[in-house]
């Protein structure tokens, strides 16, 4: 059986969850594998798998695709699908409409971001059966339209209300909260006033539990390097160099090798040369 929402909470204050994003079988089979507590079908899939600026033109079905994909994988951890922009924030009805497909697709709860203003969302989501996991601090579907990727909380004002969203949040009824780029003091003061357990990404080590891009800490993501990452492999070098080496390998003759053919028997070879020269 693979962990289940209460397993994750139940984590809090005993021992520190590890999340990692997965959007396709193959890095999902192998995350899972290597015992990752939460793989997040993130909406960051707009960037790292479909090349877009943003996370801003992700669709509902692209992120059920991609869910579904690491659905196939996953035998251990719990699967946590990202709600796209636009498809929860719209009205209560979307957003049940749009859990129910992720759900369908292999989620066993959905991530959205917002505060305080999606309390009411979230509360409906929750009372019909569908588990949510909030995201505060740096909300990329909406702060990208208007201030880029900043670190938040860094004021006494802006602290405050982080920590109100975080209370609206655990009130509606989230099981787990993602802080993303939140200054570490505030993601401390937070995490310890909070029943449910917290995420972080660029947020600091006294989190509940880290969450990163894949493609960011196997060091396969060029276009951006935020401060926050710790790159775990240099995969895009790797990469190229083996291609590389491929490349060359055909135009050299290197590749294929014998023991990467297949033959035929000699004597029905030479059947069949005979009966050609005839
Ligand atoms: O989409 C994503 O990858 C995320 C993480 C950054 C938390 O939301």
């Amino acid at each position: 059986m693979h962990k289940t929402v209460k397993d994750i909470v139940e984590m809090k204050d005993k021992q520190k969850i590890s999340v990692v994003t997965s959007y396709d079988y193959t890095l999902a089979t192998l995350c899972d594998n290597a015992g990752i507590d939460v793989l997040l079908v993130g909406d960051s899939a707009g960037m790292v798998m479909l090349g877009y600026e943003n996370t801003i033109p992700v669709t509902m079905d692209q992120m059920s695709l991609f869910t579904s994909a690491v659905s196939s994988a996953r035998k251990n951890a719990l699967i946590v699908a990202d709600l796209p922009f636009m498809s929860y924030q719209t009205n209560v009805t979307d957003a049940i409409t749009n859990s129910g497909k992720l759900i369908k697709a292999g989620a066993d709860a959905v991530k959205l971001e917002g505060g305080t203003e999606m309390a009411d969302t979230i509360s409906a989501l929750v009372e019909i059966g569908i588990p949510v996991m909030g995201h505060i601090g740096l909300q990329p579907q909406t702060t990208m339209l208007t201030e880029g990727y900043k670190v938040q909380g860094r004021t006494k004002e802006a602290a405050m209300r982080l920590i109100q969203d975080a209370k609206a949040l655990e009130e509606a009824g989230v099981f787990c909260i993602v802080f993303e780029m939140v200054s570490h003091q505030v993601a401390k003061l937070i995490t310890e006033s909070v029943k449910v357990p917290t995420i972080g990404i660029g947020s600091g080590v006294d989190c509940d539990g880290q969450v990163l891009v894949i493609q960011d800490m196997l060091g396969m993501y060029e276009k951006i390097n935020p401060k926050f990452v710790k790159k775990y492999l240099n995969l895009s070098q790797d990469i190229v160099s083996a291609v590389k080496n491929y490349k060359q390998d055909i135009e050299t003759k290197q590749f294929p090798a014998k023991e990467n053919m297949f033959s035929m028997d000699e004597a029905e070879l030479e059947k069949l040369k005979k009966e050609i020269e005839e």
